[in-house]
Formats: C-alpha cells, structure tokens, sequence
C-alpha cells in the first residue's frame, strides 16, 4: 500500500542489465535515463484530466489534456541526475529543484550542501527522484525539505528500494507514495542495498 512496483518488462530488463557489475559507466548512466523515462510515464498515469474544445482540419472536437498542478522534478544530487534528462524528455516544461545530500559514510545521515528550488512548490506536484531508497534518510531530508519550502503534494520515484527503507519513509511521509522497479533483500552492515547494484552516484559519474 502507497509502493507501486513499476514491473512492465522494458524497466526489469533495464534494471537486470544495469545490476550486473560489468556494465560500463556510459551503459549505466544511458540505462538509467530510459528507465527514467519509463518510470515517468507510470507515475504520471494516473493525472488529472479535462476536455477541451480543439479544431482538427476537419472538425471541432472535445479532446483531453492534463489538467492540475504543473510537475517538479526534485533529483537528489548526484545520483537522482540520471533521471532526470529522461523525465524531462517526456515533460518538457517541468520546473526542477535540485537537492545536494550525501551520506555520512559513518552515521548514514544525510547531509544538505545544496538546495535550490522554484518558489510556487505549493502550487505543483513535486516528484523526487533517487534510485536509490537504502535507509531513506535522503529521501525523507529532501522531503523534510520541500514540504518546509511549502510542497503540499508529493511523491517519490526510484528505482531500487529496501525494504527497511520503504517501512521508515511510510512512517515518515505517509503521504508520500512510491514508484520502484524493485523492492530488493536487505541493507548491509554499510547502507547498501543488496544485492542492488552497487553505489549509483559512483557508477554513473564515478
Ligand atoms: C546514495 C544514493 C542515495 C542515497 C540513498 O547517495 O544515491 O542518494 O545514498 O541512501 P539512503 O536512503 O540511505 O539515504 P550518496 O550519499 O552516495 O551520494 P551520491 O549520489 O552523490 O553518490
């Protein structure tokens, strides 16, 4: 309940070639961004729509359009980066914040060196992007974040979760649903999702 497992084949044959450790740093980064791609368009589905009055060359018709709060797309630096281009492939005029976190490699705690965010987040669906969901301390700080900023509507894309991860952010943000391509085993002893596919920021920009 509030995780959507993205489980069409293009994402799961994506993500398998992405796991195995072989795959080079441009393979990584251009999977990452189709499967952002295809994550986009899933998140998306279930928008709000209207009709409007349009002209064909032929006829007047009532045809849909999105209707609704206008996106954000708030990518998680560095990693949550290669969602990004993909996501803007399919929706052009989103708005963007840009959140810079990294992991204390000793506590685990997410710490902020950056953020920068458009000013009517109270007005727009705000959808965070990370591949990674390990401890959830980045992805519930970003949160913590945006909703101080005013972001009311919210909702968070990755494309590996654990399950630790996923229980603390339903505890944190209940109002927050997830996407993921996977939900995998465990955390390791270092905050590493296994058996995940090593650490992304690294992998994709090394
Ligand atoms: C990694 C990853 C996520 C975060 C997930 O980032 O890219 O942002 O950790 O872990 P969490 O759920 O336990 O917070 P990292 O700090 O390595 O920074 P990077 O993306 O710049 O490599």
């Amino acid at each position: 309940q509030g995780v959507t497992i993205v489980d069409h084949p293009l994402v799961q044959h994506k993500l398998t070639l992405m796991r195995a450790k072989e795959r080079s740093t441009k393979g990584f980064r251009q999977l990452l961004n189709e499967i952002g791609m295809l994550l986009c368009y899933e998140v998306t589905r279930d928008l709000p729509m209207e009709h409007i009055t349009i002209e064909t060359p032929l006829a007047e018709m009532r045809a849909p359009q999105i209707a609704g709060k206008k996106l954000v797309f708030a990518p998680i630096l560095r990693a949550g980066v290669g969602f990004l281009d993909g996501m803007l492939d399919l929706v052009p005029s989103a708005r963007v914040a840009h959140i810079g976190l990294y992991r204390d490699p000793e506590t685990l705690q997410a710490v902020e060196y950056y953020f920068k965010a458009p000013s009517d987040l109270a007005d727009r669906l705000v959808m965070v992007l990370d591949p990674m969901l390990a401890t959830a301390n980045s992805a519930i700080a970003a949160i913590d974040r945006l909703k101080q900023r005013g972001a009311k509507d919210l909702r968070f894309v990755c494309l590996l979760a654990a399950p630790e991860g996923v229980a603390k952010m339903q505890e944190a943000h209940p109002d927050v649903r997830i996407w993921t391509a996977a939900i995998d085993e465990r955390l390791n002893d270092h905050g590493y999702i296994v058996p995940g596919l090593g650490d992304a920021g690294d992998r994709m920009f090394g």
